[in-house]
C-alpha cells in the first residue's frame, strides 16, 4: 500500500513553554563488574586489540553475569540516581532499552517496584541507541504537562544477551550497562533545565539494525525461525554513514531551535557508538575534540545506557560546571535519531559508574 499523502506538520516552535520545565537533579551510572578486554575477545575470535582500537576506539566493555537481566542493571543505576537526588521518590519511571527482561510486560514496572516506587507510572521506551534521548523527551513532556512531578529515567541494556558471541563484527562493539537521571519540575532558566529537542526517524532503514525474530513479524515458534534470527544484526558500514550524518544534522537542528551556535556549546555528549563516529560528528559540527565527551574506550557501545553513562563518568570526574551548556545527540536502530540541549545542574557527588 503506498504511503498516504499527508499535509506536512508545521515546523517545531523554538519557544519552550514558559513556567514549567524538566530539571535534572540526580545522575548515576552502573556497569556490571565483569570486564571483557579486547585481548579476551581475540582469544576466541579472529580479531585483535589493534584492529578493534583502530576501527572503534574500544579497549574493553562490561558484560552482565549469566542470569543478570536488564532490570538488575537498571535498579542499580536507578537507586544511585535517586540517592544522588537526595533520596527522593519519583512518580514516574521510564526505562529506555532494546533488551527488556521480557517482550511482555515492560521492564519499567518491575524496576519501579524494586526501587520502592510501586504505584508510580512506569513504561518502556524502545528507540534502540536513541532511547535515552527519546526517554528524556517523554519525561520532560510528562513534567511540562503536569502529569508527573519527578521522573526517574533509566537507559539500560544488556547487549551481551542478544549479540552472537561468535559474530566478530558486533561482539567487539557492544557492552552492558545502565545510566539514570532524575528529573523534577522546575523553571526553564535554571541550571539543569532540559530542552530544546530534535527527534526523528526513518523506518525505511529498519533492516540496517535488527533482531529479526521474537516479535509479531517473525515469531519465536520452533521451526519458524533459526537461532540466528534471535541475534542482533547490523550492517556496519551503512550504519556508520547514517550515524555520522543523522547525528550531525540532528545536533544542528537542536542548536537552531535554541538559537545557538556550536561555539556556544561547552560539552558535546554523543551516543558512544564508536570513536571514529564521535570524531566525525564533532568535526562536522565544528567542535574541537576536547569538547567531545568520550568514554567508549572503557565501556564500548552500551545502547540506551551510553549517554547517561558518559554523563555520569564526566560528572564523577568533575568535568562539567553548573550552568555550562551540554548538547546530547544520539542515533540508533529504527532508524532513529535525536538531540537535546541541557544546562548543567548543581549536583551532589556523582559516584563513578565503575565503582561497585
Ligand atoms: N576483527 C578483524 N577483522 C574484522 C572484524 C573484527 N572484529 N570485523 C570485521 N572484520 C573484517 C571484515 O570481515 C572485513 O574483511 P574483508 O575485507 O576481508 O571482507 C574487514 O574487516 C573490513 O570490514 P568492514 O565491515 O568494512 O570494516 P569497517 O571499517 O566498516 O569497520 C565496523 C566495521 C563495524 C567497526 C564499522 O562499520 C562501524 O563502526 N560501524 C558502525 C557501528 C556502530 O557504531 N553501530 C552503532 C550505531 S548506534
Amino acid at each position: 500500500m503506498p504511503a498516504p499523502d499527508l499535509r506536512p506538520c508545521p515546523p517545531p516552535s523554538p519557544a519552550v513553554p514558559r513556567g514549567r520545565s524538566a530539571v535534572l537533579c540526580g545522575l548515576a551510572g552502573w556497569v556490571p563488574p565483569r570486564v571483557v578486554t579486547n585481548e579476551e575477545l581475540s582469544r576466541r575470535l579472529d580479531t585483535s586489540d589493534a584492529w578493534i582500537r583502530t576501527r572503534t576506539g574500544i579497549g574493553r566493555r562490561h558484560f552482565a553475569e549469566a542470569g543478570q537481566a536488564t532490570s538488575d542493571l537498571a535498579v542499580e543505576a536507578g537507586r544511585r540516581a535517586l540517592d544522588c537526588a537526595g533520596g527522593i521518590a519519583a512518580d514516574a519511571v521510564v526505562v529506555a532499552t532494546t533488551t527488556p527482561d521480557r517482550s511482555c510486560p515492560a521492564t519499567a514496572p518491575v524496576v519501579a517496584a524494586r526501587l520502592g516506587l510501586t504505584g508510580a507510572a512506569a513504561f518502556d521506551v524502545s528507540a534502540v541507541c536513541t532511547g535515552f534521548v527519546y526517554g528524556l523527551a517523554s519525561a520532560a513532556g510528562l513534567i511540562a504537562a503536569g502529569v508527573a512531578e519527578r521522573v526517574l529515567l533509566i537507559g539500560a541494556d544488556t547487549y551481551s544477551t542478544i549479540v552472537d558471541p561468535g559474530d566478530r563484527a558486533n561482539a567487539i562493539i557492544f557492552g552492558d550497562g545502565a545510566g539514570a537521571v532524575v528529573l523534577r519540575a522546575g523553571h526553564p532558566d535554571e541550571p539543569g533545565a532540559v530542552g530544546h529537542f530534535d527527534l526523528g526517524s526513518d523506518g525505511a532503514g529498519e533492516e540496517l539494525i535488527m533482531v529479526a525474530a521474537g516479535g509479531s513479524r517473525q515469531r519465536s515458534t520452533p521451526g519458524d525461525v533459526s537461532p540466528q534470527d534471535h541475534h542482533f544484526s547490523m550492517r556496519g558500514k551503512e550504519v556508520y554513514r547514517h550515524a555520522v550524518t543523522r547525528m550531525a544534522d540532528s545536533a544542528s537542528a537542536a542548536l537552531a531551535l535554541a538559537d545557538c551556535k556550536a561555539d556556544d556549546i561547552d560539552h558535546f555528549v554523543p551516543h558512544q557508538a564508536n570513536q571514529r563516529i564521535l570524531r566525525s560528528v564533532a568535526e562536522s559540527l565544528g567542535l574541537p575534540p576536547e569538547r567531545c565527551v568520550s568514554n567508549v574506550e572503557s565501556v564500548g557501545n552500551t545502547g540506551a545506557a551510553s549517554i547517561p553513562l558518559a554523563l555520569a563518568d564526566a560528572a564523577a570526574r568533575h568535568a562539567f560546571k553548573p550552568g555550562e551548556r551540554v548538547l546530547l545527540t544520539a542515533f540508533g536502530g529504527g532508524l532513529t535519531w535525536g538531540s537535546c540541549l541541557l544546562n548543567w545542574p548543581v549536583l551532589p557527588r556523582v559516584s563513578h559508574p565503575h565503582s561497585q
